[in-house]
């Protein structure tokens, strides 16, 4: 079968297109027959391994999954002789977790990882666009125990989990701002945002506003800034944290009555069967800023890598998808 392939970490050059041997299922796993996969901000961190941390857990001088990708949506070929959730022609879409592989056209997942039918009145390119953003934002704003009519500030409304952070949001009934740049306020007021800030034209710390829950996806504010805008009681999210507001958040939690959520988040079947019923009612869109051919792997990761995508990068894995 047809992978994108790396053996060393570096520039997106390091992406390959290969032959490669295809996956045969064990008793519990089923084989997908991927027709889209997407490019995500953590595919880059994984290429690059940054940050070095990265390296720990993929490998220490070289990555030891040779194949990326960790979202698709595709059709089931065959399963596995114990499999009884899902069936051959089945059309699924969900996240490997740390396995990776999506950047192929075949892979094997067990039959209980996070995946589940394929939302009906979406195609595979959109579907694949939803596990990445959309369960990592989930996660944290069920953590938080978000409420109606409460406030939530989203920065980084215009990427991958921005996006999905907005129409959650507006599904739980929550009044959402959005902060993005210019170019952006149409897409994050198309997706449901109540009220977006320009961030190149206005600092919402220093606006007055506060909100019971602050999610930050892309980490440009200092987080002492940030807790201006936040109620006393009120949630901070740092999906984006690097060590320093780690500490920072650990601080918040131990000596005050404010909560900051942050961490690596776990997938599991529930969240993207939550998703795809979203989908199915039309409170939840996925949003592409650009589809790619897998031959150019390489030009979507860097593309990724300039941090100003819209929404999410789609991969076609089929000409004909
Ligand atoms: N904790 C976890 O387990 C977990 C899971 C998934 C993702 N993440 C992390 O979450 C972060 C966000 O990921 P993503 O995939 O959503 O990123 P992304 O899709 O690359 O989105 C970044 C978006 O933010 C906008 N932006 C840049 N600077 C901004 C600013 N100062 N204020 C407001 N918006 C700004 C960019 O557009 P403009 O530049 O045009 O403004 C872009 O649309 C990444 O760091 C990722 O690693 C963590």
């Amino acid at each position: 079968m047809k992978a994108a392939v790396y053996d060393h970490y570096g520039s997106p050059q390091v992406l390959q297109l290969k032959e490669v041997p295809k996956p045969i299922p064990k008793k519990n796993e089923i084989l997908i027959s991927i027709k889209a996969t997407a490019v995500n901000s953590g595919d880059v961190r994984l290429r690059k391994a940054d940050p070095f941390a990265v390296r720990f857990f993929f490998g220490l001088f070289k990555p030891k999954i040779k194949i990326l990708g960790s979202v698709f949506s595709g059709e089931v070929e065959s399963v596995g002789i114990n499999v009884k959730l899902f069936k051959e022609g089945d059309q699924v879409f969900g996240h490997t977790t740390m396995s990776l592989g999506a950047y192929a056209e075949y892979i094997c997942v067990p039959e209980d990882g996070s995946l589940a039918l394929k939302p009906a009145n979406i195609e595979h390119i959109q579907a694949a666009a939803i596990p990445f953003g959309g369960v990592t934002a989930l996660y944290f704003i069920k953590k938080a125990l978000l409420k109606e009519h409460q406030k939530i500030l989203v920065v980084g409304a215009s990427g991958a989990v921005g996006t999905a952070a907005i129409q959650l949001a507006k599904s739980y009934g929550a009044i959402a701002t959005g902060v993005c740049s210019t170019a952006n306020i149409d897409l994050v007021k198309s997706i449901g945002a109540d009220h977006v800030i320009d961030y190149t034209k206005e600092d919402f710390t220093r606006n007055g506003e506060v909100y019971d829950l602050i999610f930050d996806t892309v980490n440009t504010i200092s987080v002492s800034r940030s807790l201006r805008s936040l109620t006393k009681k009120g949630v901070m999210i740092l999906s984006a944290a690097g060590m320093a507001q780690m500490f920072r958040g650990m601080w918040i939690n131990t000596t005050t009555n404010r909560t900051v959520l942050m961490g690596v988040i776990r997938h599991n079947a529930e969240d993207i069967s939550f998703l795809k019923k979203l989908i199915e009612t039309d409170k939840f869109k996925p949003v592409i800023d650009r589809t790619y051919p897998i031959e150019q792997i390489a030009e979507a990761h860097a593309y990724v890598e300039t941090g100003h995508k819209k929404g999410n990068i789609a991969i076609n894995l089929r000409s004909n998808t």
